[in-house]
């Protein structure tokens, strides 16, 4: 199991029903399966090479009548709404994508790699509870969204942008990865090639980026 596995892992609540979509090698379903965290769990891949990986990986589970495999788009083929969702590995907008194709789980673990800030603004759209968001890294860095499917919530739209954990309560990681991408633009402005246009628009993601460091920097 990698770290990244490993906390996503941390962060799935013990539950009836548990659903792993984009399940791949499966490993996140056989934690909750193994450490008694869920009954019952159901694994779907697009992919039949990849959910075949999970297949195998969970062959005892899937004989015993406890993990249910389906190869298909996300939860279109599960007989029921799982009590919780694991999508991980995978972009935003796919992520966007699968939730809105069915009902809203009662909690769910999200882990974008991509276009969080999209995925937040869904979630809030669609009329979630967020309870934890924040950036983790295992040498790369990484979004975890944990939340409820129900309750509502508010975001300013620096959190819609940024994650609400990272901007209330900043993480080390969090701080490592504005001055990583800081260092990113800085060389991109370097590029004496780049457009009037283009150089605009990445002094104004490098001024939020400033600005947001040194807010959390000051409070320290
Ligand atoms: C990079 S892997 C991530 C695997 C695992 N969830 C993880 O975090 O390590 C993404 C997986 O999602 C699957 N996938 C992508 N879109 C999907 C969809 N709409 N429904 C089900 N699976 C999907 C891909 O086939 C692939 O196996």
């Amino acid at each position: 199991m990698t770290e990244r596995i490993r906390i996503i892992c941390s962060h799935l609540p013990v539950v009836r029903t548990f659903a792993d979509v984009g399940c791949d090698h499966g490993y996140c379903t056989r934690f909750m399966l193994e450490e008694g965290r869920c009954e019952r769990a159901y694994i779907s891949d697009i992919s039949r090479e990849s959910l075949g990986k999970a297949e195998l990986l969970l062959r005892e589970h899937i004989l015993a009548g406890r993990c249910i495999p389906v190869c298909a788009d996300g939860m279109t083929a599960f007989p029921e709404t799982p009590d919780c969702v694991l999508i991980a590995g995978m972009g935003g907008e796919e992520i966007i994508h699968i939730l809105s194709e069915a009902d809203m789980p009662p909690s769910f673990v999200l882990q974008p790699m991509r276009n969080t800030d999209k995925v937040r603004a869904y979630l809030l759209s669609r009329g979630c509870r967020i309870l934890k968001d924040f950036t983790f890294s295992d040498g790369k860095y990484y979004d975890l969204i944990v939340g409820e499917g129900a309750g509502g919530d508010e975001y300013t739209d620096w959190e819609i942008a940024y994650g609400r954990d990272n901007l209330r309560t900043p993480s080390p990681e969090f701080v490592q990865k504005l001055r990583k991408e800081q260092r990113e633009l800085r060389k991109l402005l370097e590029d004496a090639a780049l457009s009037r246009e283009s150089r605009e628009e990445v002094r104004g993601r490098l001024y939020r980026l400033e600005a947001i460091t040194d807010a959390i920097e000051g409070d320290l």
